[in-house]
């Protein structure tokens, strides 16, 4: 099998999942869940999102959780950013890295920020040389890459069109998103295949929902075509409210545990994780869909 030796795990779970949850979580209890994830060995955190507090309250607490989080050496605490509002409270709030979204799906991205994908993409502009002016790095997720609820199958030349827009607004990484689950394996492969070549010096990640079980199945798609950045959220915490049916991201700790038994290196530890997981779980006050947090590593040493 061609697989490579190392892999980047970017945790989402702060923003991807806590905005999808029905109540609102202690600003104290999402500090704990991000500095307890920060001691897994992740390098990537997605702690929470500047969007307007009335679309996502769950995530109203923005500011304080950015000012409030130590933070650790060696770790990039990343927030989401719709507009140039949402970047003006970022800088103010003294974040590192910001992502900036938009879907292939004009429904979609109508639902989501009320506005078109070329509005969207148009305001992106002042968006990225201010940020990166002020040294701040830019991810760019295109969501709803694989699938759309409202569309249905998504033109693979809209996913091209969004990616060029990125590489000339200077993003590092574009992230592809399943937002609602709807990739399967040879979808992903084929995707992965035919963007690789326009990304330019931009790296890709993936971004898998597991709503249909198939996000563990991509990943090893997107594997076996090179990709090496995977977007996870502990637990499998998460969803997003514009996308009816969507549920959690690939659950992190088993994303974790399946590489490195495959022998990939990730620089995370799975037992972490699945501390972390348990408290996610204690905090949302349900359970979770993640495998390990049941069923623990493999043990092979036997009993
Ligand atoms: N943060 C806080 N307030 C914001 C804001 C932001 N990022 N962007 C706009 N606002 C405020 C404006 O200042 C304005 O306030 P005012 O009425 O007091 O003057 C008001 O919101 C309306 O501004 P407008 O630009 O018309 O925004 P909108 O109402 O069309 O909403 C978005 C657009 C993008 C801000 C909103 O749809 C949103 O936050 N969506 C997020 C969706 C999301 O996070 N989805 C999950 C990720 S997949
Ligand atoms: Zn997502």
């Amino acid at each position: 099998m061609n697989l490579p030796k190392s892999v980047s795990i970017v945790e989402v779970g702060p923003r991807d999942g806590l905005q999808n949850e029905a109540g609102f979580v202690p600003t104290e209890q999402k500090i704990k869940l991000i500095e307890l994830l920060s001691e897994t060995g992740l390098e990537r955190i997605e702690i929470t999102s500047f969007v307007h507090p009335k679309a996502i309250p769950q995530l109203q607490d923005s500011e304080e959780v950015v000012k409030r989080i130590k933070n650790k050496p060696g770790v990039v605490y990343s927030t989401l950013v719709p507009n140039e509002k949402g970047l003006e409270r970022a800088l103010a709030a003294g974040v590192k890295e910001i992502a900036l979204f938009v879907s292939a799906s004009e429904t979609h991205n109508q639902k989501n920020v009320r506005m078109s994908i070329v509005d969207s993409l148009k305001g992106f502009r002042n968006i990225a040389v201010k940020a990166l002016a002020h040294g701040i790095r830019v991810r760019g997720y295109v969501v709803t890459v694989f699938g759309c609820p409202y569309e249905g199958r998504i033109a693979p030349e809209k996913v091209e069109f969004i990616i060029n827009e990125y590489k000339m607004l200077g993003v590092h990484e574009v992230a592809l998103g399943d937002t609602t689950g709807m990739a399967n394996p040879v979808q992903v492969s084929r995707m992965v295949e035919r963007i690789k070549p326009q990304l330019g010096k931009m790296s890709l990640a993936l971004h898998f929902h597991d709503t249909r079980g198939a996000a563990l199945a991509n990943v090893l798609a997107a594997l076996q075509q090179g990709v090496t950045t995977f977007d996870g959220s502990i637990g499998g915490l998460g969803g997003c409210p514009y996308a009816p049916g969507a549920s959690g991201n690939v659950a992190t700790e088993d994303l974790v545990n399946m590489m490195e038994e495959m022998g990939i290196e990730t620089r995370v530890d799975v037992e972490r994780l699945i501390d972390c997981a348990k408290y996610a779980r204690m905090i949302i006050q349900k359970d979770l869909p993640g495998h390990l947090i049941r069923a623990g590593r493999v043990c092979w040493g036997g009993t």
